[in-house]
């Protein structure tokens, strides 16, 4: 048995937990969208052909912002083709994904899916094959009132209320060399700054976000973000970040430490925000909008064919999630919230059946990959302020991340006050050992008659166990064994490969 301990104040406050972190990405890629959220003719599908199967599971998960149409997708999406008459709408080569996009979920049926699945959209423009004139007419359709030839269009097309868009990313990923019409950072930092500078003059309230790097291994990390911003800094709001793991040549420790990694990510580019923001003697404050992060069987996906058959929705890098899938996921949320005073929005890539936490079949059932629950449980339970915990445990070795402690963790806390249920102080916790149980102390003091309402555990005896269509709950999250909590100090037992959520209330 290993101890750790750890101790929660309201002193220690990050920021306040910023609801757009709990977001996603649904994109015109695989099945993400068709046969995912969107199936006409399943038994379960709704009115407007949107499976309320996987809605209800969407809602479960407490997803709060959508992202969309993708992704690499977007650097060929042409918005004209999705609006208007299903039967009357072109299909066209999808390049980002070698498929064939039939367009017969566009921009109204999203509309339509975020409205009944109770989500902000956040939408991305193409600045791969298109540039300031096409985003300034998608702008206008979505968000202008009426009156003119692209609102009225909207308008005719059956949504008469603007869309009312806040959040918009500036193209995708537009220094990867796979990237549709990728570009150097200094071509992009132009075309940026002069695409926002044009949509605001629209909406001077937008929230924008300029690409950063692809992920933290590309050549120009760090230094893409510093030219984007240097063109950009006083057009844009965030910059975006995009962080997939995956366990490499089964070194599962080094897997578990994720968490670290992303730390470091984060660390990485608040520096060079910064930097850029001392450099050019600005005021405001560029955030990280982490829009793309998740656990990702990349290089696998990436040994596969190209496929050259241009499927309309072919299956594609469906990933089984593990248990310490879900751990992972688990220790990159703690990472998120923690730097939750700069990461003020984040997407969790993707939804449904691609790389996504909840699965689906086509005409059948869905289910909730073991991902799910970490992300829902989250969601569901950080309120309030995020407050740091600085827990002081045994460390292991790892060959990506040199020693990292065995526990992570982050708490959150709602007063009565604030929230709608009460006052709550939640511990979410990792334990990263692969074979010791970690007994973890904690030191609540300051916050006096709180008693535990319930330890939730996600851990298996097999960290290879997956949730299947046979045996969909073959993982989910149960009660731990009791723990104790005697003047101001809860001990409770955390698992070996272990999410955990420990909540809290006053007495009485
Ligand atoms: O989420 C899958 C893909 O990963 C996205 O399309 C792209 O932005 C990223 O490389």
């Amino acid at each position: 048995m290993l101890h750790a301990s750890l101790t929660v104040d309201p002193a220690f406050r990050v920021a306040e937990v910023n609801p757009r972190l709990f977001g996603s990405l649904v994109e015109h890629m695989g099945r993400c969208v068709y046969t995912g959220i969107y199936e006409p003719g399943h038994p379960q599908a709704d009115e407007d052909g949107l499976r309320r199967d996987v809605l209800a599971l969407v809602r479960e998960m407490g997803v709060t912002t959508v992202r969309y149409p993708g992704g690499n997708f977007v650097s060929g999406f042409r918005w004209e083709d999705s609006v208007g008459p299903v039967d009357e709408r072109p299909q066209r080569l999808d390049l980002a994904w070698h498929s064939t996009e039939t367009n017969a979920f566009g921009l109204h049926e999203f509309r339509t899916w975020t409205e009944k699945a109770g989500i902000e959209p956040m939408m991305a423009v193409n600045l791969g094959t298109r540039g300031v004139a096409e985003a300034l007419d998608l702008l206008e359709y979505c968000n202008h009132p009426g009156g003119t030839a692209l609102s009225d269009q909207r308008r005719a097309n059956g949504a008469k209320d603007p869309f009312g868009i806040r959040m918009w990313c500036l193209g995708n990923e537009m220094d990867g060399p796979w990237q549709t019409g990728h570009k150097t950072a200094a071509e992009y930092g132009r075309l940026a700054a002069e695409t926002a500078r044009a949509m605001r003059q629209i909406d001077n309230r937008l929230e924008l976000v300029a690409c950063g790097s692809s992920s933290s291994s590309m050549p120009t990390f760090g230094s893409w973000e510093a030219t984007v911003l240097e063109h950009a800094y006083d057009q844009v709001d965030y910059i975006s970040c995009h962080a997939y793991y995956e366990e490499w040549d089964g070194d599962l420790a080094s897997f578990l430490a994720s968490g670290a990694e992303l730390d470091q990510f984060i660390d990485d580019i608040v520096a060079t925000a910064d930097h850029v923001r001392a450099k050019l003697r600005k005021k405001k404050r560029i955030n990280l909008s982490f829009d793309e992060w998740n656990v990702w069987y990349l290089s696998r996906f990436q040994q596969e064919e190209v496929p050259t058959d241009w499927a309309v929705a072919p299956r594609v890098t469906e990933d089984e999630y593990n248990v310490a899938d879900a751990v992972v996921v688990g220790g990159l949320l703690i990472s998120l919230l923690r730097h939750s005073d700069r990461v003020t929005a984040a997407c969790i890539a993707q939804l449904v059946n691609v790389i996504a936490p909840i699965r689906s079949e086509p005409g059948g059932p869905s289910w909730r990959q073991t991902t799910f629950h970490p992300f829902a449980q989250a969601a569901r339970h950080a309120r309030g302020t995020v407050l740091r915990v600085e827990p002081v445990a045994p460390v292991y070795d790892t060959k990506r991340s040199g020693e990292v402690p065995v526990i992570d963790a982050v708490a959150t806390h709602i007063s009565g006050a604030e929230g709608e249920d009460g006052d709550e102080l939640t511990v979410f916790a990792v334990n990263r050992h692969l074979s010791d149980t970690t007994e973890l102390s904690v030191d609540l003091r300051a916050f006096p008659g709180y008693r535990l309402v319930e330890h939730s555990v996600l851990s298996d005896p097999d960290v290879r166990a997956v949730n299947t269509e046979q045996q969909p709950d073959r993982v989910r999250p149960h009660l731990a064994e009791p723990g104790s909590l005697d003047g101001g100090r809860l001990v409770v037992r955390l698992p070996a490969v272990s999410w955990n959520v420990i909540r809290l209330r006053p007495v009485g």
